[in-house]
C-alpha cells in the first residue's frame, strides 16, 4: 500500500466494481447494471425527445408539451408549451399522493452551546408543514410587491426559511437569486443590481463556528448603493441587534406568520426563469446563469434519482453538505431531492464546530444513507484524524458522493475505507453551475469506479474530448471537454448578456458547449478532468475568477498592479497566490502587516473565500515584450513555495522573466 500522506501522489489503479452489498442495501437499483446503462445512454442520444419525454412524464404538468425539444444552437427549449410549477412537484404532489406526513426536510442548526452534547436544534418538516410555510411566505412576498417574473434576492444562512423562500418564489412564478452568505456587501451590490431585485430576503445573522455573521448588516451596507431595493424581509435567527429602516425592513415573523396557509401554484411555462445563480468567469463581473423551470426540474430530480439511487419508503436520508448559496445546494439539497420523496438533511454551521465530529455525529443521529460532499472537505477530514469518524456509528451509509473538483486518489481511498467501510460505492460527480445537474458520473450499481475519474456521461449528455476544431481526441490525449447535444438542465443564458453567453460557451468550438475544463478519456472511455483552461481557479470546489480578485486588490490604495494565480494547496486543492506591485510611498511597507491588510481587504470586497493565501510583493510583474503578464511563470513560482507561507520581502522577478520570455 502506498504511503498515505495527504500530498503524496498515490498511484491507484484498482478498479472498484459495483458490489452486491450495495445492491442488497437498495433492493432494486434504478440502473441495475452496465448493460442497462449502455442501452439507456444509447437511446438518450439517438432519441432524446423520446427518452426525456418518458422521464418527464413522471412529473406533474398542468398542460402538456407540444414538443419535447426545440434546438437552434445555442438556444434550447425543453417541454415546449407545457406548463408546470416546480414547487408543486416538490411539495403538493407528495401531499396529493398521500405522503403529507412524510419528512421533507430535516434541518439541524449549529449547536448554540457546545458543552451540551444534546444541544442540537433539529426541525423535522413534513411536506404538509412545508406546504403551509411556503404558502405563507408566498403571500408575504406578494404583499411586498413581488409578482410573477420578478427576481427576488435571497442572502441568508442555512436556515429552513431559505428553502421556504426559494420554494415560495417558485410557487408564485418569481425567480430567485441566492447569494452565498459568505459574500461581502460589494458582491451583493453587483448581484442585486444585475438582477434588478426590489426585494431581498435575509436573516439578522447566521451562526458559524460559534460566532455570528452579520448578514443584515451586509445588506444594509449594500443597500446604500441600491436605491432600487424597496423591501428587506428579515428572518430572526441569531437575535442580535440590527439596524432598521422603517418602511423598508419587515420581520419575517411579523409578516409571514400573519398570512394564509394556502396559496395556489402559478401555472408557469416550462421555459420561464426559475433562478439566477452568479458564478465567476475569466473576465469581468460574475455572470448570472439562467436556469428555467421544466428542463431543470426534470434533469435535477432524475439525475439525483439515478446517481444517488434515491428511493422513497426505504428509510433513506440524503445529506448533501453544500451550502444552498452554490449550485450543489440548489440542485441536490432542494430541487432534485424533494420530488424524489427522500428526506433531505440540511445543516447550519461548519464541519468542525463544536468539534471535528459534527458531520459524523449527524450521520449517526439522523441515520444518513447517502452522503455527498467535496474533496476539499474530505482532505480536511483526513487531516483532522480518523478518531472523529471512528467514534461514530456510520453503518447507515450506503453511498458516498463527491463534487466540485477532481478528487485525489488518497482522498478517494480514505473516503472509501474510513467513511464507507469499503462497502459504499463512491460517485464522483462532475458538473457545473451551468449544467444544472450531473453531466459525468458513475451510477452506483452499474459503473465500476477508478479513484480520480468521474467515469461516464449522464444520460442525454453527449460529452466528448475534442481539439479546437471539434475533432474528437484519441484515448488519453488531453483536450477540451465539450457537450455536443442539448440536455434539459443546461443553462439558458447569462442574464442580460447574450453576447457573453455565445462567446463563453459556444464560440470556441462552434456548435458545441465548451465547459471550460481540460480533460482526457482513457481506453475504457472514462473521463479524467484535468482542470480549468480559463482564468478561473477552483478554490475548495468554488469557482473564482482571477480578475475579480485582482480588481479587489487594485482597489486598495497601496496596490498598483496585481496578478492572481492558483497554487497547489493541501486542503483547498487550489489556493490563491497574489503578486502585487505597490505604489509610490508604499514600497518600504512591503511586509507581513500589509499582506494581512490586503487579505482582509479582499475579504471585505468579495468574501472570505477569495482571500489570497499568499501575497508576494514584487518590484514589477513579469511581462512579455508585448506587455502580457507571464501567468505561466507566476504559476510556477507560486507552486514552488510552501502553501500558506507569506513571502513578504520585495522580490525582483525581472531576471526570471527575461529567462522565461521565450516560453510564454
Ligand atoms: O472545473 C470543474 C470543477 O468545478 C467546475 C464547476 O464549478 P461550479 O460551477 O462552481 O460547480 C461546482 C459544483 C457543481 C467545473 O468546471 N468540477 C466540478 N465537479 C468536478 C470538477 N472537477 C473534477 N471532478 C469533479 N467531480
Amino acid at each position: 500500500m502506498a504511503e498515505r500522506g495527504i500530498q503524496s501522489v498515490l498511484v491507484e489503479n484498482r478498479v472498484f466494481e459495483p458490489n452486491a452489498r450495495f445492491r442488497d442495501a437498495v433492493g432494486a437499483a434504478h440502473i441495475p447494471d452496465l448493460a442497462t446503462y449502455k442501452a439507456m445512454y444509447q437511446r438518450s442520444l439517438s432519441d432524446p425527445e423520446g427518452f426525456w419525454g418518458d422521464v418527464a412524464s413522471d412529473f406533474t404538468w398542468f398542460s402538456p408539451w407540444k414538443r419535447v425539444l426545440e434546438w437552434s444552437c445555442p438556444d434550447a427549449q425543453w417541454f415546449v408549451g407545457a406548463t408546470t410549477n416546480i414547487c408543486f412537484n416538490c411539495i403538493d404532489r407528495q401531499i396529493d399522493g398521500g405522503h403529507g406526513d412524510d419528512i421533507a426536510i430535516i434541518w439541524e442548526g449549529e449547536p448554540a452551546n457546545s458543552s451540551q452534547p444534546h444541544g442540537f436544534e433539529v426541525r423535522r418538516i413534513t411536506y404538509r408543514e412545508l406546504h403551509g410555510e411556503v404558502c405563507r411566505c408566498a403571500h408575504a412576498l406578494r404583499a411586498l410587491g413581488v409578482s410573477r417574473g420578478d427576481i427576488v434576492t435571497l442572502y441568508m444562512g442555512m436556515v429552513p426559511e431559505l428553502a421556504i423562500a426559494m420554494l415560495a418564489c417558485a410557487r408564485i412564478g418569481a425567480a430567485h437569486s441566492v447569494i452565498f452568505g459568505g459574500f461581502a456587501a460589494p458582491a451583493i451590490v453587483d448581484r442585486v443590481h444585475d438582477a434588478a431585485s426590489r426585494v431581498i430576503v435575509t436573516c439578522d445573522g447566521a451562526f458559524r463556528r460559534g460566532a455570528v455573521v452579520g448578514l443584515k448588516g451586509n445588506v444594509d451596507e449594500a443597500c446604500k448603493s441600491l436605491p432600487e431595493v424597496q423591501h428587506v424581509l428579515v428572518v430572526r435567527r441569531t437575535n442580535t441587534p440590527v439596524s432598521w429602516s422603517e418602511g423598508r425592513d419587515v420581520w419575517w415573523h411579523d409578516l409571514v406568520a400573519a398570512q394564509q396557509s394556502s396559496c395556489p401554484c402559478e401555472a408557469m411555462d416550462s421555459e420561464d426563469l426559475l433562478f439566477l445563480l452568479y458564478t465567476s468567469g475569466s473576465t469581468g463581473k460574475p455572470k448570472g446563469i439562467r436556469h428555467t423551470i421544466g428542463g431543470y426540474m426534470v434533469f435535477t430530480a432524475a439525475t439525483a434519482r439515478w446517481t444517488f439511487n434515491l428511493q422513497p419508503d426505504r428509510g433513506q436520508v440524503f445529506f448533501c453538505t453544500a451550502d444552498i448559496g452554490w449550485v450543489t445546494g440548489h440542485s441536490y439539497v432542494i430541487y432534485g431531492i424533494l420530488p424524489n420523496r427522500v428526506p433531505t438533511l440540511m445543516y447550519e454551521g461548519a464541519p468542525n464546530f463544536p468539534s471535528e465530529s459534527r458531520l459524523w455525529s449527524m450521520v449517526e443521529r439522523h441515520k444518513v444513507t447517502q452522503f455527498y460532499t467535496a474533496p476539499t472537505a474530505i482532505r480536511a477530514f483526513m487531516k483532522w484524524g480518523d478518531e472523529h469518524p471512528k467514534g461514530h456509528d456510520l453503518s447507515s451509509l450506503i453511498l458516498l458522493g463527491t463534487v466540485g473538483e477532481p478528487i485525489n486518489p488518497e482522498a478517494w481511498i480514505w473516503y472509501h475505507e474510513t467513511i464507507g467501510a469499503s462497502r459504499c460505492p463512491i460517485v464522483d460527480t462532475m458538473w457545473q453551475t451551468e449544467t444544472g445537474g450531473h453531466i459525468i458520473t458513475p451510477l452506483p450499481a452499474a459503473i465500476a469506479t477508478v479513484p480520480g475519474s468521474c467515469t461516464v456521461p449522464m444520460f442525454g449528455v453527449d460529452a466528448a474530448i475534442v481539439d479546437e476544431q471539434g475533432e474528437e481526441q484519441p484515448p488519453n490525449v488531453g483536450g477540451l471537454l465539450v457537450i455536443r447535444q442539448p440536455w434539459p438542465g443546461m443553462l439558458r443564458g447569462i442574464h442580460g448578456d447574450r453576447e457573453r453567453y455565445v462567446e463563453t460557451y459556444w464560440s470556441k468550438v462552434p456548435g458545441m458547449y465548451v465547459a471550460g475544463d481540460g480533460a482526457r478519456r482513457d481506453e475504457r472511455g472514462y473521463f479524467w478532468i484535468m482542470g480549468r483552461i480559463d482564468d478561473v481557479i477552483n478554490v475548495s470546489g468554488h469557482r473564482l475568477g482571477t480578475m475579480e480578485v485582482e480588481s479587489a486588490l487594485v482597489s486598495h490604495e497601496s496596490v498598483v498592479e496585481a496578478a492572481v494565480v492558483g497554487m497547489p494547496h493541501e486542503i483547498k486543492g487550489t489556493g490563491i497566490t497574489a503578486f502585487v506591485t505597490l505604489g509610490p510611498g508604499w514600497q518600504d511597507k512591503a511586509g507581513k502587516a500589509l499582506a494581512r491588510q490586503l487579505q482582509e481587504h479582499v475579504g471585505r470586497e468579495i468574501g472570505a473565500i477569495a482571500k489570497p493565501d499568499v501575497i508576494r510583493f514584487t518590484q514589477a510583474l513579469p511581462k512579455t515584450r508585448s506587455g502580457k503578464i507571464m501567468r505561466r511563470l507566476l504559476r510556477d513560482i507560486a507552486a514552488g513555495k510552501d502553501s500558506g507561507q507569506d513571502t513578504t520581502t520585495l522580490e525582483d522577478l525581472s531576471v526570471v522573466a527575461k529567462l522565461r520570455e521565450s516560453d510564454e
